[in-house]
């Protein structure tokens, strides 16, 4: 069945997951000798990361600052973009669509083999969603308009991109951790509550890419104060297979925060819940992907060697965990070089030390979190494919 743009949800009421979802773009780039994706494609991994649209030359963590796109091509075998194919970047207006950003990003990819995934169709808040959106009138028949809006946007997306794209986050942070409950936007009000909306979002995705992953993406995680967030995942996704809605994989975001310099400590008071977590994900047959792999460097000291140590320690212990399910294939950092993190603006040190949330130091100088990232892949069992 082919959803067009006038496609509405008593439409898609009948649709049935289709089969698809495979996932793993085939594109054959040899990985670049001594870079982190050469280890990975070894286990049949893929280490990727987010980069962003930029001016040549520009100071950025883009594709167009060759000092970012060198640890890109050495380092990657996938991408995503930072901002670049949300809502409020591809949507300036109701009805227009400005892609000429994210074609740029996508076009430079491809002509390095690099695959991308998208990130995201829905972010689901309010505060995320574009001012225009918020504000929108959804006029006389306010569900129609509503799922006319949404249709219109992921089918333009995915129908733009095709198989170009072979691994979306449909949904991005839904659940709100406060009270475990999901978020509700405008859309969503318009369009019957937010359980509809994302399931049609996921079904408008399988209609409109049926070569994709289709990823439920969002940040609940193993520290402590996430109990209640993770809490109301498992429901979404409980939820989600009850109804037959097409999910094939769980976003860990993986914005993981240290606990303090004894991370062997922390790691072991944190590990068992979170696999009970990841057991009951995966157990429901959902497959996981790092989507935004960072640390924020909490709790340490703000000497950088003491500092560095205990990120890089952090790391390897996370990713060890997470790797141990072999669910698990693709691994994503959000910036491969702590002068573009967003972390830094998100949550800067209350000593203003600078933050130090990825494998790469502000001049490009690997730290010892790629040394840690190396070696959990090294580490790793090798993934085996049907
Ligand atoms: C962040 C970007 O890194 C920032 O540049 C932007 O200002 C806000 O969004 N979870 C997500 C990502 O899913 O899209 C967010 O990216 C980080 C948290």
């Amino acid at each position: 069945m082919h959803i067009t743009r006038r496609t509405g949800l008593t439409m898609l009421a009948g649709l049935a997951a289709t089969a698809g979802g495979a996932g793993r773009a085939h594109m054959h780039r040899p990985a670049a000798p001594g870079g982190l994706q050469a280890i990975a494609a070894s286990k049949g991994i893929r280490l990727g990361a987010c980069f962003a649209w930029g001016m040549p030359g520009a100071d950025r963590g883009s594709f167009a600052n060759p000092a970012y796109a060198a640890l890109l091509t050495r380092d990657c075998g996938i991408l995503v973009p930072e901002n670049e194919l949300k809502w409020q970047a591809l949507r300036p207006t109701p009805t227009r669509f400005d892609f000429a950003r994210f074609d740029a990003m996508i076009a430079w990819a491809q002509a390095n083999a690099l695959p991308v995934r998208g990130h995201n169709l829905l972010w689901h808040q309010p505060k995320w969603m574009p001012r225009w959106a918020e504000n929108h009138d959804f006029g006389a028949t306010p569900r129609r308009a509503a799922e006319q809006l949404l249709v219109d946007h992921i089918t333009t997306v995915c129908e733009r991109y095709g198989t170009r794209i072979q691994s979306y986050d449909v949904v991005n942070e839904a659940v709100n951790p406060a009270d475990a409950t999901l978020y509700q936007t405008a859309l969503s009000r318009a369009l019957g509550g937010s359980t509809a909306t994302l399931d049609l979002a996921f079904h408008i995705a399988r209609a409109a890419a049926p070569h994709a992953q289709l990823v439920y993406n969002d940040y609940m995680s193993w520290e402590p104060g996430n109990a209640q967030h993770r809490a109301g995942v498992l429901r979404l996704l409980e939820g989600f297979k009850a109804r037959g809605v097409p999910v094939d994989a769980l976003g860990v975001q993986s914005h993981i925060i240290t606990q303090g310099v004894d991370t062997r400590v922390h790691i072991a008071a944190l590990e068992g819940e979170w696999r009970r977590f990841l057991d009951a994900v995966t157990s429901m047959g959902y497959a996981l992907v790092i989507t935004e792999l960072d640390v924020r460097d909490a709790a340490l000291p703000a000497d950088i060697a003491r500092r560095d140590a205990a990120v890089a320690a952090y790391t390897r212990g996370y990713l060890d965990q997470m790797l141990s399910y072999p669910q698990l294939d693709d691994v994503l950092l959000w910036g491969m070089s702590d002068r573009y993190s967003w972390i830094e603006g998100f949550e800067p040190r209350t000593d203003k030390a600078r933050r130090r949330p990825c494998p790469y130091d502000r001049a490009f100088k690997a730290k010892p979190m790629y040394a840690a990232i190396a070696a959990a892949l090294t580490a790793a069992t090798p993934r085996i494919r049907g």
